[in-house]
């Protein structure tokens, strides 16, 4: 496809809010506190957010940086700015890991699609946390459901990215945003006034020094990774379709930011209420859809709010399947030139039969199990901590190392226009802090040093 007839986003605030679409979703809302809970509490907060400015912001500028001045996707990225070089594996490794995120990721939106139906029938009324948790476990260990509602997900994710970029993603992602946002506040607000709420806020504020273990380290790195979509190429995918006069940096930064208290505002939600009512705070995967139905029994037009949360959810899940289907979308249709549409069927059914199986891993294909995880379990495991810290380590080099730094100080400065006096602490950190920080925490956390 020639530049000039590429597809891209059509306002400034559209930029942010297709990427910040990416970045927020249930990786905030409901791996966040999952993982958050498993792993120590305020601890693992408090490396999340160092590893979010150490590593994160460098590697998402760093995508913005090569995919805006190549205007292509990921593998093709590399094979235009390395060409005959091998990096454009990274850009593979990112298609391979695009399947199986979106294989999982879509089977928890299928769950909180799940969710939004169980709201609109009954609103959860008078079941209590035992039930609820109950609820959801059968829910979950069934066949027909799980897999009805994940291939729904996935139908409507392809619908929209069939559409294309301006139509499709922008669209819908900058209205709903900010609504979500304001309805976690109002969660926030009832969580923390909640008898008991104290020792949920001291759970996930005040770092217990003697809870850090490499594998903690290699969480906090591995959910920074998710969190923010980096590490695959989704926000080079993305920074192709920026227009040349937007700033990067500010935009990365923006989408941080965003992304980050998102998260944090999940967690004061979530945990609060996870200790007012008894629940183990490392049950895993099911932790949300176990303790906000709690929170909406507590509150005045608590049906109401349980829609509408339920819904903008999933339309935030959406914003962010959508990110991602259209990394593979973008590479089927410039490398291997099927149409919008072919490229988005052929994604989307290979996904489609992946996530069957993942929706099973509580069903009917649960026997299948690898070091004690079922297949979601591995699905998430291996992208979120191994391939994203993977790529973004090779994506820092390449930026750091390889691209040469005019061209980095070109795209950064959109040609010299604008000022981008950060430039030299952004090199140090994608040439020296950003790969080492990943390296360490990832050898550490395999245990390899
Ligand atoms: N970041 C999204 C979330 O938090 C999920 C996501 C979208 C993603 N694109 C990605 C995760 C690319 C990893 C890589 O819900």
């Amino acid at each position: 496809m020639q530049t000039g007839q590429r597809d891209s986003f059509g306002s400034r605030f559209g930029v942010i809010a297709a990427a910040a679409g990416s970045a927020i979703g249930l990786g905030n809302i409901w791996r966040f506190p999952y993982v958050l809970g498993e792993n120590g509490g305020g601890i693992f907060l408090l490396i999340y957010l160092l590893l979010v400015a150490m590593v994160g912001i460098p590697v998402m500028l760093s995508e913005f940086t090569i995919g805006r001045s190549t205007q292509r996707n990921p593998y093709g990225a590399f094979r235009r700015l390395a060409p005959g070089q091998p990096w454009y594996l990274v850009g593979m490794m990112g298609i391979v890991a695009a399947f199986m995120i979106l294989a999982f990721y879509t089977v928890v939106a299928g769950w909180t699609l799940e969710y939004l139906y169980q709201a609109l029938v009954h609103g959860f009324r008078g079941l209590s946390s035992q039930q609820l948790n109950d609820m959801f476990d059968h829910f979950r260990g069934g066949t027909f459901r799980p897999i009805l509602w994940f291939l729904i997900f996935m139908f409507l994710t392809a619908w929209i990215v069939v559409a294309g970029i301006r139509n499709g993603i922008e669209k819908y992602t900058k209205v709903l945003m900010p609504f979500l946002f304001v309805l976690i506040l109002v969660l926030d607000v009832r969580a923390v006034t909640l008898p008991g709420a104290a020792e949920g806020l001291k759970f996930l504020f005040k770092p217990d020094l003697s809870k850090i273990s490499a594998e903690t380290i290699l969480e906090a790195l591995g959910q920074g990774f998710f969190s923010l979509s980096i590490g695959m190429g989704t926000l080079i995918t993305y920074g192709s379709y920026i227009g040349k006069q937007e700033r990067l940096g500010n935009t990365a930064l923006n989408v941080t930011i965003a992304d980050t208290l998102i998260a944090v505002l999940a967690g004061i939600a979530i945990f609060p209420a996870v200790f007012a009512f008894g629940i183990q705070p490392d049950v895993g995967t099911g932790l949300v859809f176990k303790t906000l139905p709690l929170i909406f029994q507590e509150m005045p037009g608590g049906y109401f709010f349980a829609i509408i949360f339920f819904l903008l959810l999933s339309i935030a899940a959406l914003t962010s399947t959508i990110s991602v289907l259209e990394v593979i979308v973008a590479f089927f249709s410039e490398e291997l030139h099927l149409t919008r549409r072919s490229a988005t069927l052929l994604a989307s059914s290979a996904v489609g039969v992946l996530g069957i199986f993942a929706a099973g891993s509580w069903g009917w294909f649960h026997k299948v199990e690898m070091l004690g995880q079922n297949f979601f379990g591995i699905l998430d495991f291996t992208t979120a901590n191994i391939l994203l810290p993977l790529g973004g380590f090779f994506i820092v080099l390449f930026v750091g190392w390889f691209m040469g730094t005019d061209r980095v100080r070109a795209e950064l400065s959109n040609d010299g226009t604008i000022r981008a006096a950060y430039l030299p602490v952004f090199l140090f950190l994608v040439r020296f802090v950003a790969p080492l920080a990943i390296a360490l925490v990832f050898m550490n956390g395999l245990g390899w040093i």
